[in-house]
């Protein structure tokens, strides 16, 4: 696990957005798999704005998203389907046929896990995972006690996770119970992650996912399985490594 501590998020944004481009640049093909999420926002800013003035392309990236909220339709404002063509997908050239997104809305929500976990595989896997972390250590929506083999299926969500999601619902109650998210293991057959953490709040969860034991308490805690992991922290999300 390669760990890159900067000053602020500023900066800990534009070393992801570094590595991005990079991967993006060497192979405009690459599969990569995206998250959602605060954290995410200044980084999509960031390769959106490569785009308009670098001319960083998108046009030959395939992308999988790692999660989607059971209940919630495509043009739901609270979807990450929504959050994904606001923030990211109508400030690229991305080719929309090669986006994909967990189907949230599916009559049979297992199904579409399964299908989701297929068409991953047929992509060939993905080359570069971005990833945020929960407070509680969750990456996607492996809450903790997530099996480390668990793969795409329906996870049902945290009061803690609901509760960190509530600002963007009307109300608690609104807030849904369960999602379908890609697996830890899912996660962990990635060819590279790249996991940014940003804030105070991410400091506990940091400290599990990089010092703490293997555990499915912190799903996060699995990427030290991974060979090839870079986690970037600004300088409050790393205040409490060792
Ligand atoms: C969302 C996702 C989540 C978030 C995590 C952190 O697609 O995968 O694991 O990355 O909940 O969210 P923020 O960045 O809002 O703190």
């Amino acid at each position: 696990m390669k760990v890159l501590i900067l000053p602020d998020a500023q900066a800990a944004t534009r070393r992801a957005a570094d590595i991005v481009s990079r991967t993006v640049s060497a192979t405009p093909d690459s599969v990569l798999g995206l998250a959602t999420g605060g954290t995410m926002l200044p980084l999509y800013d960031a390769l959106a704005q490569r785009h308009r003035d670098e001319g960083l392309s998108f046009a030959k990236v395939t992308s999988f998203n790692l999660d989607e909220y059971i209940g919630l339709t495509p043009d739901h404002p609270c979807s990450y389907h929504h959050y994904m063509q606001e923030a990211f997908f109508r400030h690229v050239d991305i080719d929309p046929a090669r986006t994909h997104l967990p189907k949230g809305d599916a009559a049979d929500p297992q199904a579409a896990s399964d299908d989701y976990e297929a068409l991953i595989e047929k992509a060939g896997g993905i080359d570069l995972q971005l990833l945020g972390i929960g407070q509680n250590g969750h990456i996607g929506f492996n809450e903790p006690t997530a099996s480390l083999g668990s793969r795409t299926r329906i996870k049902t969500l945290t009061e803690s996770t609901r509760r960190a999601n509530q600002k963007y619902f009307d109300s608690f109650d609104e807030t849904p119970r369960y999602a379908i998210t890609t697996g830890v293991a899912t996660i962990l057959a990635s060819h590279k992650c790249l996991l940014i953490a940003t804030g105070t709040a991410k400091a506990r969860a940091v400290v599990d996912m990089i010092e703490g034991p293997v555990s499915a308490a912190c799903p996060a805690s699995a990427l030290q399985l991974h060979a090839r992991v870079t986690v970037i922290l600004d300088e409050a999300a790393a205040g409490e490594l060792h």
